[in-house]
């Protein structure tokens, strides 16, 4: 099965830092009395009447991007957790693999009842947002076609619950492999609930359809393109990202099995005990404001109260990301998070550390962080030149409140906690799939040059890591309830609210930052 390596070799020039923008959801009305003493010192109280939900990332170790080799060999294994055949080298992905019937086609709007009562998180409301651009004129086979001139890397069709996908081009390490993984156990998870469809997805950072080039023509609405980001000026659909089910490369793992390890290093040491500075360690060569980023670290003479390390690739990549285990980065009471070239996959591991996270003003957002609010989940740090006084006096302005600073941490512990478990993912892909099914047209069919891909057949001939992360992965839908209840649409007020907030909380803190 020397196959295995041929899937994964692939490789752009695309970065890994995923993160996009920030997004805004809820409210959060939070007032600050700030008073800003001598230099840099606020005396603030943040007296917050927030309930905001989310929104932010923060930055941790980024991704690595173009200089990631793929190792050569696949890395030993750690504890095979399927039930079923252990083996030393290669998990046998028995029990949970038995082929499954095919699921039927839902029916249009059936299973309601079913459904669990719960309501999604508030971030579910960007799945209408992000769908809007074809609500008054709905999808058309033509309209995602169009979508060929963004070059997308693969399309993914489900019909009576398989999956196919058409390649079309290549995608950095094994992103693509992770993503239809995931719509796998989706599948998997809520069967016969999850409608024909048929999308373009593109694989790279960026998002690429511009808002511009669209604007205006109601009769040709937008190619859609389904990625892992999205920003204010494009349309792109952000959806989650390959890593909450693995990043062999890097050693991430599953964002399940990683959160817990995370939150077990967090219980180790309490948050008052850990350096009372600001943490980044990542790749500094992709992105402008990285380069800024460096200038903060503390050097001979001045002290921004940024502890900043540049990740070495090429040594990491030998040692297969030994030296950056997330979990043991949970050392500082700051995290920084900066996008990459697009938004940071970071931005997860960042928010789950219990620092403060620091978020570098994102201009992309994933599919959760619109739901962050500033001053209710992180704190706001400036761009650009400013960069190094703003981050200076977020750590000043932490290490004077602490109780605030821990209770910014709570909501966001909170968030990843409740709100970003895979229930809620899978929950999430559910709704905006079943939401752009709805849209469509035509009735969907297998293209041409796909190729039906299953659980049994995605994991064949991969090992070590790659193999190891899709049995861990592997989903059924048994026990699992109903997903989450999709909540409405914003209305315009709602979106403008948010806004505002969110605005105001980002002036708010610019202003203590005035010498
Ligand atoms: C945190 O750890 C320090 C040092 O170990 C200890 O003195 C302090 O009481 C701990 N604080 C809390 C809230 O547990
Ligand atoms: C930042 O400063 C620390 C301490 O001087 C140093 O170890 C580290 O390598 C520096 N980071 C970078 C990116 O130069
Ligand atoms: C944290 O969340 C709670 C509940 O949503 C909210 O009342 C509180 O104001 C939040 N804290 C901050 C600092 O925003």
């Amino acid at each position: 099965m020397e196959a295995a390596a041929k899937v994964v070799a692939r490789r752009t020039r695309s970065s890994l830092a995923a993160s996009c923008g920030l997004a805004v959801n809820g409210g959060v009305v939070v007032f600050f009395a700030a008073a800003v003493a001598g230099a840099l010192v606020c005396a603030s109280w943040m007296s917050a009447g927030a309930r905001v939900p989310w929104i932010t990332p923060v930055a941790t170790r980024d991704t690595a991007q173009d200089a990631v080799a793929r190792p050569e060999r696949a890395p030993t294994l750690p504890r095979l957790a399927v039930s079923g055949t252990v083996t030393n080298r290669t998990p046998t992905l028995s029990a949970n693999l038995e082929p499954r019937p095919p699921a039927p086609a839902p029916e249009q709007g059936a299973s309601a009842a079913e459904t669990t009562s719960s309501s999604c998180p508030a971030y579910f409301r960007w799945i209408h947002e992000d769908l809007r651009p074809w609500r008054a004129t709905g999808i058309t086979r033509e309209a995602v076609d169009g979508a060929h001139r963004y070059g997308p890397k693969f399309r993914v069709t489900v019909v009576a619950g398989r999956l196919y996908v058409a390649r079309y081009g290549r995608c950095f390490q094994t992103r693509d492999a992770f993503t239809q993984w995931g719509v796998l156990q989706l599948l998997r998870r809520y069967p016969g609930r999850v409608p024909d469809l048929d999308l373009m997805f593109d694989c790279q950072d960026l998002p690429v359809v511009s808002t511009g080039n669209h604007l205006g023509r109601a009769s040709s609405p937008p190619p859609p393109l389904f990625g892992y980001c999205g920003s204010e000026p494009t349309l792109d659909i952000a959806f989650p990202d390959w890593s909450f089910w693995g990043w062999p490369e890097l050693n991430i793992k599953p964002w399940e099995a990683l959160r817990g390890e995370i939150d077990e290093g967090n219980s180790a040491v309490n948050w008052t005990s850990r350096a009372p500075y600001a943490y980044w360690k990542g790749n500094p060569t992709v992105g402008a404001d990285r380069r800024n980023l460096l200038r903060c670290n503390a050097s001979g003479n001045r002290d921004w109260n940024a502890r900043i390390y540049a990740q070495d690739w090429g040594k990491e990549v030998q040692r297969g990301f030994r030296e950056s285990d997330l979990a043991k980065q949970c050392t500082h009471r700051y995290k920084i998070y900066i996008e990459g070239r697009g938004w940071s996959v970071s931005e997860k591991y960042i928010l789950a550390c219990d620092s403060v996270a620091l978020m570098v003003r994102p201009r992309y957002h994933d599919f959760f962080s619109r739901g962050l609010m500033p001053l209710q989940h992180y704190w706001p740090i400036r761009g650009g030149r400013a960069m190094c006084r703003s981050i200076k006096v977020a750590v000043e302005w932490g290490n004077a409140h602490t109780d605030k600073a821990q209770e910014i941490i709570g909501n966001a512990s909170k968030f990843i906690r409740d709100e970003l478990t895979m229930d809620r993912v899978y929950d999430y892909m559910f709704h905006l799939l079943t939401e752009y099914a709805r849209l469509l047209k035509y009735t969907p069919t297998v293209p041409d040059r796909a190729v039906e891909v299953t659980v049994e057949s995605m994991p064949r001939g991969r090992q070590g890591r790659e193999r190891q992360f899709m049995v861990d992965t592997m989903v059924d839908g048994s026990g699992s309830g109903g997903p989450c209840e999709l909540p409405p649409p914003f209305s315009s007020e709602e979106l403008e609210t948010l806004r505002t907030r969110k605005a105001d909380a980002v002036r708010q803190v610019e202003m203590w930052e005035k010498p």
